[in-house]
């Protein structure tokens, strides 16, 4: 016993001071477990009567923990009561770990003496975490798009567009998240002759079994040149106050119609104004007058096309529904 001790504490000594080289590789393996299920990490193909002691060493983000036990001795661990050694049936010890969570993705050492020699592996751990499946309509000015993103995800989802058009043009983006997720996104340019049908976002993701999809229907009114402006406008509004497109289209009908007001209550004022001058200066005003009607006309032009407005929104708005359905399957 205490001569096995002795030969735990050289050879910790030693492999805390020498680099890893020749004498004992060094092996990496990367493993995914999804959120909330039990997860086993395997080290070594030996059995406890050949081993004489397991090191398990974890770095997880920023916290460090280890797990150790010599044959035919006690376990002492560091790492939370969800981590466990246990033996398999055929004699094997491996690293349990109950309930996987997102805290426990980190790099596993294990380090294993046994009655030949010694081993070192380093098994990258990660969280398989399903992504969110959104797809919408998007107008840059010029071009219109179908953009269908896969956000969340780990690992990264694999998105793109299925048409019946030939060589669609594709581009997808690839971006990582603070918390290691990714966002993949797939733009679709469409082309200006396709204004009906549906068109399907797939994706694909290693916590599905099969692949999943969004559908988009382009038979809605596509905006006229005046609405892509004003949806354009609201859209940097949108990303400008960092809020959703009701409030931003709530704050543009705010701006228009105090901006309606204002104005008419000024030309008002003016003409008041004008005609009370015209009465002083005793001249006719019937052309000037003719110039008031018309500016009054384009006015009420201005609130017609406003209004067509909420009815873009709404449709934006059941896009986003249409993919909110989907989170729930
Ligand atoms: C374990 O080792 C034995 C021989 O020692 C070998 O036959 C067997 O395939 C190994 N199993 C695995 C899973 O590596
Ligand atoms: C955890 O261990 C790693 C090496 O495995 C080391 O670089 C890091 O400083 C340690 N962090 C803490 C908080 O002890
Ligand atoms: C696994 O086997 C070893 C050696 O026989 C024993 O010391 C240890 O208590 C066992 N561990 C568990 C969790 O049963
Ligand atoms: C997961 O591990 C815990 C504790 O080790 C155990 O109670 C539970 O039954 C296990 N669940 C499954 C699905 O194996
Ligand atoms: C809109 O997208 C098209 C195609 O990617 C691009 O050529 C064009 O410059 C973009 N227009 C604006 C205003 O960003
Ligand atoms: C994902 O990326 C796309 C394009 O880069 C962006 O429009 C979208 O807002 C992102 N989604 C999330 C949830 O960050
Ligand atoms: C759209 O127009 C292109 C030529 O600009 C043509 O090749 C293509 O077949 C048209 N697609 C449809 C769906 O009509
Ligand atoms: C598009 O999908 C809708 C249902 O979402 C369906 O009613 C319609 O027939 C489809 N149109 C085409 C051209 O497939
Ligand atoms: C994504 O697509 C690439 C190439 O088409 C393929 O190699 C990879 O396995 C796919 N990944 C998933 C998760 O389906």
């Amino acid at each position: 016993m205490a001569s096995s001790w002795i030969l735990f504490a050289i050879y910790l000594l030693t492999s805390l001071t020498t680099p890893v080289n020749g004498t004992h590789q060094q092996y990496k393996r990367s493993e995914l477990f999804k959120l909330g299920e039990n997860a086993s990490l395997s080290c070594i193909n030996k059995t406890w009567n050949q081993i004489i002691y397991i090191l398990w060493r974890v770095s997880m983000n920023g916290v460090n923990c280890s797990i150790t036990k010599e044959a035919h001795g006690p376990v002492y661990s560091s790492c939370s009561n969800r981590v466990t050694l246990y033996n398999k049936t055929s004699g094997e010890s491996q690293l349990h770990i109950a309930h996987f969570q997102l805290s426990d993705e980190g790099t596993y050492h294990c380090e294993v003496a046994y009655n030949h020699g010694n081993y070192l592996l380093m098994i990258a751990v990660n969280a398989i975490v399903s992504p969110v499946l959104s797809a919408q309509l998007y107008s840059n000015g010029s071009h219109r798009f179908a953009v269908c993103s896969a956000h969340g995800g780990k690992p990264a989802a694999n998105v793109s567009w299925e048409v019946w058009w030939s060589s669609p043009t594709i581009t997808v983006q690839v971006r990582s998240e603070a918390d290691t997720s990714s966002n993949i996104t797939a733009w679709l340019e469409l082309p200006d002759n396709v204004t009906r049908g549906n068109i399907s976002c797939i994706a694909t993701h290693t916590s599905w079994l099969d692949r999943r999809s969004v559908t988009l229907n382009l038979n809605e009114k596509q905006p006229s040149n005046g609405m892509k402006c004003v949806l354009k406008c609201l859209l940097n509004m949108q990303t400008f106050f960092h809020t959703d497109i009701i409030t931003a289209s709530l704050v543009i009908v705010l701006l228009c119609t105090v901006g309606v007001t204002l104005g008419s209550g000024l030309l008002l004022l003016i003409a008041t104004k004008f005609l009370y001058n015209m009465r002083k200066m005793r001249i006719c005003s019937k052309s000037n007058l003719s110039q008031n009607t018309d500016s009054k006309s384009a006015q009420s032009q201005e609130v017609e096309e406003v209004e067509p407005y909420a009815s873009y929104v709404q449709r934006v708005n059941s896009i986003y529904n249409s993919s909110a359905d989907l989170y729930g399957s």
